[in-house]
């Protein structure tokens, strides 16, 4: 039987989680795949880093290059995190033709275009399953199960720290600073947290929602974003009062069609009627409702950040990876469609 090789870039919180979770599950998946999976070689900053779940040291190294250029390792999966020397990973991947995984939603949303084409270029795959709503399977949901809709809405909860903060400061009157350390000690945050609480991790998944479903990127400076920082004891139990509870939405509208279609994206905290259905998604879980012309209405739930919700999508992605080798149809389905228009953009003061 066919073993596939892995190389990981990064084995913090994700990168134990998957490491550990194909250690549990890898017999499983071999007898659902027919093909054997093995994390071969992970790249750490240090060895001695505390991580969520041990990774044996002959398994480490701290040159990313020895992993990425082994001609053993047949997929890399990037789990190190900014935009930076991550870009050059899997830059560096793509052009030697090996398939890419990645949880990374700022790379996916500041530069897809350019790694799309790089991997279209040398004939392999970008998978990125987990860079948007951890463990709920969105992106395949409307790039593949929904492909034959058209999408007027989409809109959820797509962060997982604020909606543990947002949930505890309602259900403990505490106020966010004092709650984002334990968002941080479950390992839900960023690296740098100011992305979760300033909105900007909402607005990179929901901009590559708005790719998969629109087939286009926009300049994420068109975006509206507003975070959670200035959200106070005050706001949560004046909106209790009225009937509310605030929660961060990342929200994709569509108006419109062909030429004059128009999408609007933006992400800021919402007042939710308690009775509605994301009132009532809290602590760390997503949700996300995708409305098509066909389907009507749909809803997705679950753990929205963490080590093993997280690994679960890369799991998926790693099955893909591995089968599309197998049976060398590296392009599944197209990672985007650019449909031959440029994105029109609205105001977010404009109502669709
Ligand atoms: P961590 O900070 O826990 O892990 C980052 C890993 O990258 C660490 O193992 C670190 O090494 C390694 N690393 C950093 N720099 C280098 C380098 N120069 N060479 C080799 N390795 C390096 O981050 P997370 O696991 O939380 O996040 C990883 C990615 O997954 C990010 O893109 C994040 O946005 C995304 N993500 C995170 C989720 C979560 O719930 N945490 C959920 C979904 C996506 P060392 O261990 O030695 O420090
Ligand atoms: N920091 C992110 C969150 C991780 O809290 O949702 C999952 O993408």
């Amino acid at each position: 039987m066919e073993q596939i090789n892995i190389g990981m870039i990064g084995g913090g919180t994700v990168g134990s989680g998957v490491f550990r979770a194909l250690e549990k599950n890898s017999a499983l998946m071999t007898a659902r795949l027919g093909v054997k999976l093995k994390v071969a070689k992970v790249a750490v900053k240090a060895f001695d880093e505390p991580r969520p779940y041990k990774i044996p040291v002959a398994t480490m190294t701290t040159d990313w290059t020895t992993v990425v250029n082994d001609p053993k390792i047949q997929v890399v999966i990037e789990l190190m995190g900014g935009t930076g020397l991550a870009k050059t990973v899997v830059l560096a991947a793509l052009k030697l033709g090996k398939p890419v995984i990645t949880a990374n939603k700022a790379l996916i949303s500041k530069c897809g275009p350019e790694l799309f084409a790089a991997a279209a270029k040398n004939n392999t795959n970008l998978y990125y399953e987990a860079s948007v709503a951890g463990g709920i399977p969105i992106i395949k949901t409307i790039r593949e199960a929904l492909v034959g809709n058209r999408f007027t809405q989409i809109y959820g909860i797509v962060n997982g720290t604020c909606n543990y903060i947002l949930t505890r400061m309602k259900n403990e009157r505490a106020e966010f600073a004092e709650i984002l350390g334990d968002a941080q000690k479950l390992g839900y945050a960023e690296a740098e947290p100011s992305l979760d609480v300033d909105g900007y991790d909402a607005m990179h998944k929901t901009h590559i929602l708005a790719s998969l479903a629109h087939g286009f990127w926009v300049d994420e400076k068109k975006i509206l974003v507003e975070g959670i920082r200035s959200i106070s004891q005050t706001d949560i139990q004046f909106a209790e009062k009225l009937g509310y509870t605030i929660k961060q939405l990342g929200i994709v509208k569509a108006a419109g069609a062909g030429k004059s279609e128009k999408v609007q994206i933006s992400v800021y905290p919402a007042l939710i009627p308690q009775q509605h259905v994301l009132a009532n998604v809290n602590d760390v879980f997503n949700a996300v409702f995708v409305r098509g012309d066909i389907v009507g209405d749909t809803l997705y739930y679950g753990r929205g950040a963490g080590k093993d919700a997280t690994a679960s999508a890369v799991l998926g992605d790693i099955a893909d990876a591995a089968t599309d080798l197998v049976n060398g149809t590296p392009r599944r389905v197209p990672a985007f469609v650019d449909y031959g228009r440029r994105a029109s953009v609205m105001p977010a003061s404009e109502s669709v």
